[in-house]
């Protein structure tokens, strides 16, 4: 037998039910919220994403599935959508503003555990051409929607503003001072960052101590950054969604500007890992070589670790399972069966002629049906008999009505 590779998953029933919520509700989101659907290559040139998500940050370092294609040409396998969805947007030549949403398998070469693995699911929003703080709101909006209609309990979303590039080149210098103070009590990977990448060390858990008091991005950020900022938990509170202010919240990649934000819930323990994340990427298009500044916002949610925090879905599995008594009859069943399915009833039944009655009876309770019909004697006057399967309640119903009859739980 040939396993799987490392951090990668089979996602099969039953647990697949849960995904088949999460996708659904996430689609319904985009939809009622104006967000068109974008599909993407998985696989892009790897400047992509070394210029668009950064040199210097932990995912290109050490994270990406890298390799020379037959032509030679250096290939990434996607660790993240967003600079995929610049490039598109700036490919396409659209004009003005477009909101999109995305989802798939990412990569990224992790320690495979609980929620980190090396093949995993994101879905993502991004509100592109617009720079007023209400995408913000929204795109925040739909991610928090996305984790309450799923089930999800007790929901922590930290918000931060990390200011504009003119206020970090200040800010930088700053933080990488009072780090380069303290150089002898870093890990060795904060002193490493101190010089390439120090906003990175403030989030750097083995060095807590020293970021408790570290200067923060927020104290640095400028006048207009901070207007933004404003309006955006502004904009939050009249929406009823509660956020802490988390002034050492950087997220892992180079690209964003002003607002940055990650979700929580405690049904999702490991390692205070964030269901999802994002914010604002303003400088996102020209670091990837655009001639224009694009203004931006999005956000990724993480469809494993959100499975892992969600509820499992209640309810059956199927509406109806039908089971013929007469083998003479099977192909007006079949036909009966495609009708209801075409009116949208979940239906199943045994695909094996000549199985007994009782042995389509027992496929019928394996199903998770609510109900199971039997195709017998009373097909000739247009009827069938229908019993629920949690109540044992039996009735014979006109075949035309059994649709109707099998959704009226
Ligand atoms: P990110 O924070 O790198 O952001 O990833 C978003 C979410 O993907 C994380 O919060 C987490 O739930 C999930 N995730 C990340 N890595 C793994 C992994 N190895 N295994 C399982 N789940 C994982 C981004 O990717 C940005 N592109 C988000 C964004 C969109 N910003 C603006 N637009």
């Amino acid at each position: 037998m040939i396993s799987r590779l490392k951090g990668t998953d089979d996602i099969l029933p039953p647990d697949s039910a849960k995904w088949r919520v999460l996708l659904r509700a996430f689609g319904s989101l985009a939809e009622r919220f104006g967000y068109d659907l974008a599909l993407l290559p998985v696989i892009e040139p790897t400047e992509l994403f070394s210029r668009g998500v950064g040199e210097a940050t932990e995912i290109v370092e050490k994270q990406m599935f890298t390799f020379e294609d037959r032509g030679g040409r250096s290939v990434t396998l996607r660790p993240e959508l967003t600079a995929g969805m610049v490039r598109a947007f700036l490919a396409s030549g659209a004009q003005g503003t477009l909101k999109l949403a995305a989802g798939g398998p990412m990569f990224r070469y992790e320690q495979p555990q609980k929620g980190r693995r090396r093949q995993f699911y994101q879905v993502d929003l991004e509100y592109l051409g617009e720079e007023s703080p209400e995408a913000d709101i929204e795109i925040i909006e739909v991610c928090y929607r996305l984790l309450e209609e799923v089930g999800i309990e007790g929901i922590t979303l930290k918000l931060n503003s990390i200011g504009d590039p003119s206020d970090r080149a200040g800010y930088r210098s700053i933080l990488q001072e009072y780090l380069r103070g303290r150089k002898g009590d870093l890990s060795k990977d904060a002193r490493d960052r101190t010089e390439s990448n120090p906003l990175r060390v403030l989030d750097s858990k083995a060095d807590a101590d020293i970021v408790a008091d570290a200067p923060v991005p927020l104290d640095h950020i400028g006048e207009s950054a901070q207007e933004h900022f404003d309006a955006v938990r502004a904009g939050l509170e009249t929406l009823g969604i509660t956020f802490e202010v988390d002034p050492r919240l950087v997220r892992g990649l180079d690209y964003y500007n002003r607002t940055v934000f990650e979700l929580f819930s405690p049904a999702f323990e490991a390692a205070q890992s964030a269901l999802g994340g994002g914010g604002r990427y303003d400088p996102l298009a020209v670091a990837i070589g655009a001639s224009r500044e694009v203004a931006a916002v999005g956000a990724a949610m993480g469809c494993d670790r959100i499975v892992e925090a969600m509820p499992a879905p209640g309810g059956d599995r199927l509406d109806l399972f039908v089971t013929v008594a007469e083998p003479n009859l099977r192909g007006q069943a079949r036909l009966w069966i495609s009708r209801l399915r075409r009116d949208g009833i979940r239906v199943d039944w045994d695909p094996t002629p000549g199985r007994s009655l009782r042995g389509q009876f027992k496929a019928a309770d394996r199903s998770g049906a609510a109900a199971v019909a039997v195709v017998g004697e009373e097909w000739e006057v247009g009827q069938v008999t229908v019993r629920r399967l949690a109540t044992g309640e039996e009735a014979r119903v006109a075949v035309e009505e059994v649709g109707a009859w099998s959704t009226s739980r």
